[in-house]
C-alpha cells in the first residue's frame, strides 16, 4: 500500500529544532523534514548537494559571497563542497532532499577527522558536556544525516567509519535505517 504524505501532519509530530527526521526515500536520497529557529553553524558537505525547500516561514541560507534568501515554496540547492549557514528568525519548516551516503569520509583519510564524527562506543555523542549548545555535534551530524534514537545515539554499525589502514575488508554498515516517524 503506498500512503501519501501530509506535510503539516508530519512537522506537527516532532518540535526540536536543527533535528532532521526522514519522512521518505527517493532512490539513493532522503526526504527529510526539519525545523530551523535561530543560526546553524557553517558547514559543507564533501560529497553530497543538499536542496532546502521552504514549507513553511522564512528563511536564509548564508553563503560566503552573499546570503539567498527563502520564503514558503521556494528551494535552493546547495552543491556539495559549498560552505552554508542556514539560519531562520523565526521557526521555519523546511524540507530537506539529499543523498543517504552523507557520511562517505572516505576521501579524508589524510586530513584529521572532523570533531562531530568522533562519537563513543555506544555510538553517542561523546562531547555533550564540554560543548555550548550540549547537543551541537548531534545536530550537526543529524545536517548530515545520522540518525539519533531517543537516547542520543546512533547506529554504530552503519555510520561507524574505518580509516583505510585499519579496513579488514568488507562493506561497513548495511541494513535499513529506521524512519523516525515508523513504518
Ligand atoms: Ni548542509
Amino acid at each position: 500500500m503506498i500512503e501519501k504524505v501530509n506535510l503539516s501532519e508530519k512537522f506537527g509530530l516532532f518540535s526540536e529544532h536543527w533535528s532532521p527526521k526522514i519522512a521518505g526515500e527517493v532512490g539513493d536520497s532522503y526526504v527529510k523534514l526539519v525545523k530551523f529557529q535561530g543560526d546553524f553553524v557553517w558547514h559543507r558537505h564533501e560529497e553530497e548537494d543538499e536542496m532546502f525547500f521552504v514549507v513553511r516561514g522564512e528563511i536564509v541560507i548564508r553563503l560566503r559571497d552573499g546570503d539567498v534568501r527563502l520564503s514558503e515554496g521556494e528551494f535552493v540547492i546547495i552543491p556539495r563542497g559549498v560552505e552554508h549557514k542556514p539560519v531562520a528568525r523565526e521557526e521555519a519548516h523546511v524540507l530537506l532532499f539529499e543523498p543517504k551516503t552523507v557520511l562517505n569520509t572516505g576521501d579524508v583519510v589524510e586530513e584529521s577527522v572532523p570533531w562531530q564524527r568522533v562519537i563513543n562506543a555506544q555510538g553517542a555523542c561523546s562531547t555533550g558536556r564540554v560543548i555550548v549548545p550540549p547537543d551541537l555535534q548531534q545536530r550537526m551530524l543529524e545536517s548530515e544525516g545520522v540518525v539519533f534514537d531517543a537516547k542520543g545515539r546512533c547506529d554504530l554499525s552503519r555510520y561507524r567509519w574505518t580509516p583505510e589502514e585499519y579496513e579488514a575488508g568488507g562493506e561497513v554498515g548495511g541494513g535499513e535505517q529506521p524512519s523516525l516517524f515508523g513504518g
